[in-house]
């Protein structure tokens, strides 16, 4: 197998969830290598028709905390405010993945014998971009946490920081790894050829 091929796989192996993290950037990383990676994905990851439906914000700083914090507020029960409160504490930011329902609408108007289906492909690419993103920025050095507070999320932006015909599909919270991932298992799981 070509050796960039093996790279490729061994990056996507690489990417696992880094809970353990501290509030800073490693050395060499700053917040502008992280925006470049996130708009190259945005921009690279394919979309039904080449609807471009993809969106992605990065929050950093007092807007990181402010979000996470009206996070921990809102949700009820000390379990739920665990990770919450882990990205407000021990984060450094969070890439908000997001997707346009103007864009996925538009698709259903366009093309009405598909329209069902339109939704789980916006659903699709948002995953793919979020993947994407979490492989290359552990790539970078750092570590990431994929989280799912997005109506709690998209009631802490500030307002105006998004349309509201964004819906808020996924944060990936991240920061320098202060520890290495936990063990993972592997179910049997083998590929067929079926000629
Ligand atoms: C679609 C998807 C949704 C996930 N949602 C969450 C989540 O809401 N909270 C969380 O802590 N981890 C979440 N994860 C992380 C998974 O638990 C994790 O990827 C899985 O256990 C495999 O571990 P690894 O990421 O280290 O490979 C999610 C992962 C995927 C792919």
């Amino acid at each position: 197998m070509s050796a960039t091929v093996q790279q490729f796989l061994k990056a996507i192996a690489a990417r696992r969830t880094i809970y353990a993290l501290k509030p800073e950037l490693p050395s060499n990383v700053s917040i502008s290598d992280i925006q470049e990676v996130v708009q190259a994905i945005i921009k690279d990851t394919p979309t039904s028709f080449n609807a471009q439906g993809n969106r992605a914000i990065i929050l950093t700083g007092d807007s990181h905390k402010n979000v996470w914090n009206s996070v921990v507020d809102a949700i009820e029960g000390e379990s739920g405010k665990k990770r919450p409160t882990s990205a407000r504490d021990e984060a450094y930011g969070s890439i908000i993945f997001l997707t346009d329902d103007k864009t996925t609408e538009k698709l259903q108007t366009d093309f009405p014998a598909w329209s069902a289906i339109f939704p789980s492909f916006a659903d699709h690419t948002t995953g793919s971009a979020q993947i994407s993103t979490w492989t290359a920025i552990e790539l970078l050095g750092l570590g990431g946490h994929l989280q799912h507070y997005n109506g709690y999320v998209k009631a802490a932006l500030p307002e105006g920081a998004i349309p509201q015909e964004w819906t808020v599909q996924a944060q990936l919270v991240f920061g320098t790894p202060a520890a290495p991932p936990g063990d993972k298992s592997y179910i049997e799981n083998p590929v067929k050829i079926l000629n």
